[in-house]
């Protein structure tokens, strides 16, 4: 499949070149021991760095889909170094390069495949928490909201509507954990997994970050409703890890589609989701592939947001 064919204007060559070859997994084209695989990313192993390449497997509800997704690995991993560098100023991050150019020789097998999906990353000790900031009442934080009225433990008004604009942006932390299942928790319980003093500034550069990425996204006709970041520690400095402002740590949506009350349609996974819930899928045994039309959708708003984000 050729892609200049959905964007026949825009595409830049990348994707002409990388759309024919969904990779579920990079072991076959990268030379270096796995450290670490998960859902969707590998880290190999390089000594003093990682190489971390976003494959194009795609996740719902903990499980991992198939077939991947052409093209979303290219699309989150080019997302995520642009935000990278945007945020430089505001929370140095764990990226040192993504240029092919400067790959140690031999180390990838196939440059068409790998050459923009592909970040070698500082070694950080991961912080396990995943700070996140809620820009508008959805999702999981809309159903905690229906039961308790709260949300981690924050109160918050009554007679809130669903997708309805936080006066004030929320800092709602998730424990990391093993199973890769994260657990809410408090403000308060942060502070004591981690000390009083990062958590601060965890929460301080989250607010900050969150709120520079939703007015560039808003000057682009997209609401960034929420969003999470991963942060490391090296020499007891903070950075940022991981990926920031992709589609698979964000919630974008398309400013002509907000409303009140409704199920916003996510920008980028939604096809998949409405085809999972119309299935009957019962999410605890492994789901039937996705059908080519949904995954073609998916891929191509996947290219979309990158496209609308950064002109890409
Ligand atoms: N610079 C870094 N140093 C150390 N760990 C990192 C760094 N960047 C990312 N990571 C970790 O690498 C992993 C990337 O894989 P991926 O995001 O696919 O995993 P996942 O399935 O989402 O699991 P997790 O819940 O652990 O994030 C994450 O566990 C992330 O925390
Ligand atoms: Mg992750």
């Amino acid at each position: 499949m050729i892609l200049t064919r959905i964007h026949p204007n825009k595409s830049k060559e990348v994707f002409a070149l990388s759309a024919t070859t969904a990779i579920s997994s990079a072991a076959e084209y990268v030379n270096a021991p796995l450290f670490y695989k998960g859902k969707v990313r590998e880290m190999y192993d390089l000594g003093e760095h990682f190489l971390m390449v976003t494959t194009d497997r795609i996740s719902a509800f903990d499980y991992v889909l198939s077939p991947a997704v052409p093209d979303k690995g290219n699309v989150l991993n080019q997302l995520s170094a642009f935000w990278f560098k945007q945020t430089a100023s505001l929370m140095p991050n764990h990226v040192v390069h993504t240029d092919l150019e400067k790959l140690p020789a031999g180390l990838i097998k196939d440059a068409d495949v790998m050459k923009h999906r592909f970040t070698v990353s500082k070694k950080a000790q991961r912080i396990d928490i995943e700070c996140v900031v809620r820009g508008y009442i959805t999702g999981g934080g809309w159903r905690q909201y229906q039961k308790t009225g709260e949300i981690n433990g924050i109160k918050l008004p009554e007679g809130m509507r669903k997708n309805e604009k936080f006066p004030q942006p929320l800092f709602t932390p998730a424990a990391k954990n093993d199973a890769g299942h994260d657990e809410d928790i408090s403000y308060e319980r942060m502070e004591e997994l981690v000390g009083k003093e990062l958590a601060a500034e965890l929460r301080e550069k989250s607010f900050r970050l969150y709120e520079f990425a939703h007015q560039f996204c808003a000057e682009r006709g997209i609401i960034l409703a929420d969003t999470k970041f991963e942060f490391g520690l090296i020499d007891g400095k903070v950075i940022l890890i991981d990926e920031i402002f992709t589609p698979d740590s964000s919630r974008f949506w398309a400013k002509e589609n907000y409303a009140y009350d409704i199920e916003i349609d996510g920008m980028d996974k939604e096809p998949v989701r409405t085809y999972l819930s119309g299935t009957g899928w019962d999410k605890n045994s492994e789901p039937d592939p996705l059908p080519a039309a949904v995954v073609e959708e998916t891929s191509r708003r996947y290219r979309d947001i990158l496209h609308r984000l950064t002109g890409g």
